[in-house]
């Protein structure tokens, strides 16, 4: 089947109380990684590609492989989806090469770290979902700033210095029509979220809870949503790497989260550390060995079991085959 819309997705999670997980990839190993967890568990999937991403595989590898896996796995519905677009360039251009779904992340100017004001996060949302949806493309937006600088995506500090007002959250959302919300609850990108096990006063699940009642039928994102498991950073530790001690947010958190409109889980650092364990791991024990399938093959394992564990947990398992995809041209149609 060809990729499909987002919202779709998103539609049929809301109807079945499951979330989805959306992973981040670069590469030929993370995409088959992705697909193959999505055949086992019979999940339907979002792949995402942020800039840095979309640079590294100069965008049309990326794109050919997504059609790849389409071909090959016709039987899961798939969404290529935009990660932190920072401009409605990078969306527009995005759109433009076949991605199915878009996020425009106007909580941050265009530089991926500068807070924006309200306005100016209202005007290219605006922008981005006119455009988006004439086409059938979903469109993510977010209100309230992640903390952290890791990748380029944040505000910078620990996270809970720009969480999302419930009340402008519900603003935001009648002022832009977009399809999902992605809100700041105190997580932050990368593998140094939490300094020991999240409670209330750092993760806010409060904050959603406010904002799923005020906003029923919105699709959240958790972004930054990766658990950071402490198995994966000791492999990582126990083959010559160096990471500090530190918590990622609860799976258990999560799935609160999908009890109360969360429908869209980011993950991409759980995925990162799991590969790069398995590459340390083949590297120190067997130090002879140079081919690289030697050591892409167990990484490519690694991610794929991450993957499909949070699939089953995020519900999503089970559920490729009740969805048939609705064209794009279609969706711009119920759009209008
Ligand atoms: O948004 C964060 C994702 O982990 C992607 O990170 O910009 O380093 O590709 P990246
Ligand atoms: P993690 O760094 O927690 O995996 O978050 C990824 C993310 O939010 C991508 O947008
Ligand atoms: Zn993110």
């Amino acid at each position: 089947m060809p990729l499909v819309s987002m919202r779709q997705l998103l539609d049929e999670a809301a109807k079945g109380g499951y979330g989805v997980g959306a992973f981040n990839v670069n590469n030929m190993e993370q995409i088959q990684a992705i697909m193959e967890a999505a055949r086992e568990t019979e999940s339907p999937v979002i792949i995402q590609a942020s800039r840095g991403a979309r640079s590294y595989s100069q965008d049309r590898f990326l794109y050919h492989l997504m059609l790849a896996a389409t071909e090959l796995y016709p039987e899961i519905p798939t969404v290529l989806h935009l990660d932190h677009g920072n401009s409605p360039e990078t969306c527009l251009s995005a759109i433009k090469l076949g991605f199915t779904s878009v996020m425009m992340d106007g909580s941050l100017l265009a530089d991926g770290k500068t807070p924006s004001s309200y306005e100016y996060n209202v005007d290219v949302t605006r922008q981005v979902v006119a455009a988006a949806h004439a086409k059938g493309v979903t469109v993510e937006a977010e209100i309230g700033c992640l903390g952290g600088i890791e990748d380029g995506h944040g505000a910078g500090g620990s996270g809970m210095e720009h969480l999302t007002d419930p009340a402008q959250a519900e603003q935001f959302t009648n002022d832009t029509n977009c399809d999902a919300l992605a809100i700041a609850i105190g997580t932050s990108h990368g593998a140094y979220k939490f300094n020991k096990k999240p409670d209330g006063s750092v993760l806010k699940m409060d904050v959603l809870i406010d904002i799923h009642n005020r906003l029923p039928k919105t699709h959240l994102v958790m972004h930054g949503s990766s658990s950071v498991p402490k198995d994966l950073q000791d492999i990582i530790n126990q083959y010559g790497g160096s990471l500090k001690p530190t918590w990622g947010v609860p799976v258990e958190e999560i799935q609160l989260g999908i009890r109360n409109g969360v429908r869209k889980i980011n993950v991409d650092t759980d995925n990162r550390l799991a590969m790069t364990g398995a590459i340390r791991k083949v590297l120190m024990e067997t130090p002879e060995k140079f081919d690289p399938r030697d050591y892409m093959k167990p990484a490519r394992d690694a991610m794929k079991k991450v993957v499909a564990q949070r699939m089953v947990q995020f519900g999503q398992a089970g559920n490729a085959k009740k969805i048939t995809p609705i064209p794009l041209e279609e969706m711009a149609a119920l759009y209008r």
